[in-house]
C-alpha cells in the first residue's frame, strides 16, 4: 500500500531506483526525442547519457523498425491503435559499434501536462535466445540419434529375417542345377526342389510385407489379454531351452491381474528375450550363486508389470549406459538386438522396459510394464 511515507520515499529515492533496475528503461517524447536513460541502458548499448539523451531513439533501433518508428508513434497518438505500447514484444536493437541483438520491449504512455511522453523497458534477450537455440539443437540430436538407432534395428531385423530363406533358396537352387546336369534329370526331386525354393521366396516376401506394416505403424495385432496366461503358455516355449542348461523356470504370478491391451505374440518376444538373456547371465557365471529364475507379474500403479529376475552376472556400471543400444553385445555368439528391439515393442505399447541390479545376493532383474486397460495409444 503507498502511503504517504513512502511516496515521500520514492520521490527522493525514484532516481536510484530507476538506475538499479537491470532492464534498460528509456523515456522519449512524441517526436521520439530521447528524455532520459537509466544506468542499464548505458551498459546494454555502449553509449554515455550524453550521446543519447537529445538523440533521436531511433539510433537504437536497426532497419527496418528505424524507419517504422515516427510514422508508428503519430499514428498511435492518432488513432491510439497500439501494437507495442501497452502490449509489448520482442524486437531488435542495436548498440553503439553496430551489434544487433534481440529485445522484449515494453513501452507505456506518460501523460503530462506538456503532453505525451512514452517510457520503454528493454530486456535483452540474448542469453534466453541462445538458451533456446540450445535446447532446438539437442532436441534436434535427440530426434536423429532417435531415427538412426530405429533404423539400425530395422536393418539389423531385416538382415536377419531374410537372410534365412534367401540361404535357402540360393541352396534349392543349387541342389536343382545339379538334379538337371545329370543326362536323366529325376524331375520330379526338381519339382520339388523348385516348389521349396518358392516357398521360401514367398518367406521372404511375407518377412518384406511385415517390415512395411511396421513402418506404417499397423505392426502389432491387439487384443485384450490375460498376462498371466501369456507367461504360462511360455513356459512350454522357455523351458525347453532352461532344462538343456539345468536351469529352473520359476513363476510368481500375481493373481487377479487385470486384462491388458496388447499384441500376445509381441509380448511372448519380450518376455522369452529376458529369459533367454537371464539364461545367458547364470551360464556365464556357472550357476554358482543357484539355477533359479522367477518370473513374476504384479501391479504397480496403474501398470502390470512382468519382471525376470536371475542370479547372473548382473549389469556393470560400464555395460550399463549401452545396454538396449542395437548391436551392442558381451557375447561371442549375441547379436546385441535382443533388447533394443524389446524396448521398441515396450514403447509401442505405450509401456517401458528397464532393469535393476538385485539388492540383496546376485545377478539382475530385467522388467516392463504396460499400462493396465482397454486402450493405450
Ligand atoms: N539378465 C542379464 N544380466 C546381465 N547382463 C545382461 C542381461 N541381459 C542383457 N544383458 C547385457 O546386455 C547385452 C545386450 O543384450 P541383448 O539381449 O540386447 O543382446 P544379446 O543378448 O547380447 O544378443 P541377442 O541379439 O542375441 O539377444 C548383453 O550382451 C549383456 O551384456
Ligand atoms: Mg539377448
Amino acid at each position: 500500500m503507498i502511503t504517504a511515507d513512502n511516496q515521500q520515499w520514492l520521490r527522493d529515492n525514484a532516481l536510484k531506483v530507476l538506475d538499479s533496475v537491470v532492464d534498460a528503461i528509456i523515456t522519449i517524447n512524441a517526436q521520439g526525442i530521447i528524455q532520459s536513460v537509466n544506468e542499464a541502458t548505458l551498459g546494454l548499448f555502449g553509449y554515455t547519457s550524453a550521446e543519447l539523451v537529445g538523440q533521436p531513439v531511433t539510433q537504437l533501433m536497426p532497419e527496418p523498425y528505424r524507419n517504422q518508428h515516427q510514422s508508428y508513434i503519430e499514428n498511435f497518438l492518432t488513432t491510439r491503435q497500439a501494437k507495442i505500447i501497452g502490449i509489448g514484444r520482442e524486437l531488435s536493437a542495436i548498440t553503439r559499434d553496430g551489434h544487433v541483438f534481440p529485445i522484449y520491449l515494453a513501452v507505456n504512455e506518460i501523460k503530462t501536462d506538456q503532453g505525451s511522453y512514452f517510457a520503454g523497458i528493454i530486456r535483452d534477450l540474448t542469453e534466453q535466445k541462445a538458451n533456446q537455440q540450445a535446447l532446438l539443437e539437442q532436441r534436434e540430436r535427440l530426434a536423429q540419434v532417435g531415427r538412426l538407432s530405429t533404423m539400425g534395428e530395422m536393418t539389423a531385423s531385416i538382415a536377419h529375417e531374410i537372410n534365412q530363406p534367401l540361404t535357402a533358396i540360393a541352396a534349392y537352387a543349387q541342389a536343382c542345377m545339379k538334379l538337371l546336369e545329370k543326362d536323366d534329370a529325376d524331375l520330379a526331386r526338381v519339382a520339388d526342389g523348385l516348389r521349396k525354393l518358392n516357398a521360401q521366396s514367398l518367406r521372404a516376401g511375407a518377412v518384406i510385407e511385415r517390415i512395411q506394416r511396421f513402418v506404417r505403424h499397423e505392426g502389432s495385432q491387439k487384443e485384450m489379454v490375460d498376462v498371466n496366461e501369456l507367461m504360462r503358455d511360455l513356459l512350454h516355449l522357455a523351458a525347453a531351452d532352461a532344462r538343456l542348461h539345468s536351469v529352473e523356470l520359476n513363476f510368481e504370478l500375481q493373481p487377479d491381474l487385470p486384462a491388458l491391451y496388447c499384441d500376445p505374440v509381441q509380448i511372448q518376444q519380450v518376455a522369452l528375450n529376458l529369459i533367454r538373456n537371464a539364461i545367458d547371465a547364470m551360464l556365464e557365471v556357472d550357476c554358482v550363486h543357484g539355477r533359479d529364475i522367477v518370473v513374476s507379474t504384479r501391479m504397480v500403479g496403474t501398470q502390470a508389470e512382468v519382471a525376470v529376475k536371475d542370479l547372473g552376472t548382473g549389469v556393470s556400471e560400464e555395460n550399463e549406459p549401452m545396454l538396449f543400444s542395437p548391436f551392442h553385445t558381451t557375447k561371442a555368439e549375441g547379436m546385441g538386438m535382443g533388447l533394443s528391439i524389446c524396448r521398441s515393442i515396450m514403447l509401442e505399447h505405450g509401456g517401458d522396459l528397464s532393469f535393476v541390479n538385485n539388492e540383496e545376493g546376485h545377478g539382475s532383474t530385467f522388467y516392463f510394464r504396460l499400462p493396465a486397460g482397454e486402450d493405450n495409444e
